[in-house]
């Protein structure tokens, strides 16, 4: 079943090099202002757009992003963040105090915020633009937020990266959807047959070139990496173990 939306939805691929042509403001607007027709929790809104588009600027959240060169290239960075701060302001000044200590106050704020952010990642695409999230936002939390001078109680969930692309970006594979979708019960039988189907086709995308791993059982051997081994080394690191931290200082606090 397809149709334009759902077309577009499939031509989507991360974009990490840009053409240095700008985006005209009231293009970012209309992104933004698409976004904002996302559903919101209780129609709060607990979110906020920072747009960056200064080059100095843009270079140094690509240092802080952990050198990720797209940042400085693309014309505009876009700092979605989790904002109870505007409804702590508006509680005050209607004469109630805002509860915002709890985990779920957290959860509330970042769910619509992601919401957001991926509503415009639609609206952009549509417009022939590329984008590319940045969660390296997250890897010097404390930097970004002084940079961009994030209040209390505003926290940065993703950046992204927006532009035009520099040359056509091919979409990437992903699972096969019955290793995602169960029906009336989480059933994972037959997880480990689409697991190793999803390997072969991510491996033969060429995205994992060169990378091998040791064949379990015999020695000396080795064979192509896929998906699950890429993923498995992935998560079984530790990253960013300071948040919960700068959370806290925020005004976050996790209870
Ligand atoms: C929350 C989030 C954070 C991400 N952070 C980065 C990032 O810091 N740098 C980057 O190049 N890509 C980043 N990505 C892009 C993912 O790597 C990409 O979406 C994934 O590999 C799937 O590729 P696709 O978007 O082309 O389908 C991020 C994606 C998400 C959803």
């Amino acid at each position: 079943m397809i149709n334009p939306t759902i077309d577009q939805i499939y031509q989507h691929a991360s974009v990490r090099s840009y053409k240095t042509d700008p985006i005209p403001p009231e293009m970012v607007e209309t992104i933004v202002a698409a976004a904002q027709r996302s559903s919101t929790s209780s129609n709060l809104q607990m979110y906020s757009v920072v747009v960056v588009t200064g080059a100095a600027k843009r270079e140094r959240l690509a240092e802080l992003c952990g050198n990720q060169k797209h940042i400085a290239q693309a014309p505009v960075f876009m700092a979605w963040c989790a904002d109870l701060n505007r409804l702590e302001r508006i509680a005050q000044w209607r004469d109630y105090q805002q509860v915002s200590e709890y985990v779920e106050n957290f959860l509330l704020a970042a769910v619509d915020t992601v919401i957001l952010m991926q509503t415009a990642t639609l609206a952009a695409e549509s417009l022939g633009l590329g984008m590319c999230y940045i969660g390296g936002i997250r890897n010097h939390p404390q930097d970004i937020i002084n940079l961009l001078n994030l209040p209390h109680l505003v926290f940065p969930i993703a950046g992204m990266t927006l532009g035009w692309p520099a040359r056509p970006h091919l979409p990437r594979p992903k699972l096969p959807t019955r290793a995602i979708l169960y029906w009336e019960t989480y059933d994972t039988t037959g997880d480990e047959e689409a697991w190793q189907e999803y390997d072969t086709t991510m491996i033969e995308t060429g995205i994992y070139r060169g990378r091998q791993v040791a064949v379990p059982g015999q020695e000396g051997e080795m064979e192509a990496y896929g998906w699950t081994e890429h993923s498995a080394r992935r998560v079984s690191q530790p990253h960013r173990v300071i948040l919960r931290e700068v959370l806290e200082k925020q005004g976050f606090l996790l209870k």
